[in-house]
């Protein structure tokens, strides 16, 4: 059975997008098949796959929102031993359309888990917010990898997201472990940078990887090559540093128990619970922008609405209050 990681932090800009290319071309590399899945409407690792994002069919898009759609209809091969599922900019409107829909985050898991069956490993990218893509990819996943970029503040992110996987894991979702975090952009000159190793392997100790990935611009380059920086530049400093987390996460493949295949196949509660908790924000921030626009309408000055009571969800219960 293929492994199934989310590559997620909802901060921006911390190397999400280059750690799936990377690492799965470093497991690749190793020998085991991988597919890399684009959901995020930014469609950067589409990009960097040298497929163009607005003149696509047949991507995540319908993966999410077709029934009839499966992995197998929309991935393509890229280098050796590893498969794109590209992401189109309709996962723009996607993203609305299916905080609506109570199984969307199912029908991902059941799409992966049918799909990939030739596939060692599936990685995940998601976008750089914690709505109902990244949740959904998190109800799909076996297991979340974090990058985190080694600068100040980055602490601040990585906490809203552990206690996120923490509130998953509690609430009898033993199928999604934290594989753990990487630290991305590392400067090895840098005190600011030590600073933040520092805090990182104090406070969350061996949740964070040994390896590193390096400040390299071979890595930033290499996408407009459309290649992933282990054929780019094979030696630089960050494909060395992405083959060393790949042979980590193998090791971690031999240590983990496989999950069990009937609890996998129920849903994930606490992360469908937190799917319908973004739902309930999407549609307070849609009401919002509606209240603000019939304010505008009617020449209300836009300071002077009064903006409705954020709403909750309770435990157990289906609908937004
Ligand atoms: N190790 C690295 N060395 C140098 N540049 C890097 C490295 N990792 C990522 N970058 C560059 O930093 C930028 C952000 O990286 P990336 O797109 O992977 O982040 P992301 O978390 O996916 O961003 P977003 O949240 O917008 O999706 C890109 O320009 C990328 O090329
Ligand atoms: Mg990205």
């Amino acid at each position: 059975m293929s492994r199934i990681i989310a590559v997620a932090n909802q901060r921006t800009g911390v190397g999400k997008t280059s750690t799936v290319i990377n690492l799965g071309a470093a497991l690749a590399e190793a020998g085991h098949p991988v597919i890399l899945i684009d959901l995020d409407p930014q469609s950067a690792l589409t990009s960097a796959s040298g497929l163009d994002p607005y003149h696509l069919t047949l991507t995540t898009y319908d993966l999410l929102t077709r029934a009839e759609t499966d992995l197998q209809g929309i991935i393509r091969p890229l280098v050796d031993g590893t498969w794109l599922a590209p992401a189109s900019v309709d996962l723009t409107a996607a993203e609305y359309m299916l905080t609506r829909s109570d199984d969307h985050a199912q029908r991902l898991r059941r799409a992966l888990r049918g799909g990939a069956n030739h596939a060692q490993f599936v990685l995940i990218d998601t976008p750089p917010r914690l709505g109902s893509l990244t949740l959904g990819a998190l109800a799909a996943a076996d297991e979340l990898l974090i990058p985190v970029e080694c600068q100040q503040h980055a602490l601040q992110g990585i906490q809203a997201l552990l206690k996120t996987v923490d509130a998953v894991r509690a609430q009898s979702h033993p199928g999604l472990k934290l594989l753990g975090v990487v630290l991305t952009l590392y400067q090895p000159d840098s005190a600011r940078c030590q600073k933040v190793v520092q805090e990182f392997r104090s406070g969350f100790k061996d949740r964070v990887f040994e390896t590193m990935i390096e400040d390299d611009e071979a890595v930033a380059m290499a996408p407009a090559a459309r290649k992933p920086v282990l054929s780019f530049r094979p030696s630089s400093p960050a494909a060395m540093a992405y083959r060393r987390l790949a042979a980590v996460v193998q090791e971690h493949a031999e240590g983990h128990a496989e999950p069990d295949g009937q609890a996998d196949a129920e849903a994930h509660p606490a992360a469908e619970h937190l799917v319908a908790a973004a739902r309930c924000v999407t549609f307070y921030v849609l009401e919002v922008a509606a209240e603000r626009a019939a304010a505008t309408a009617a020449g209300t000055r836009v300071a002077h609405v009064t903006l409705p009571r954020a709403p909750t969800r309770r435990a157990g219960q289906g609908r937004c209050e």
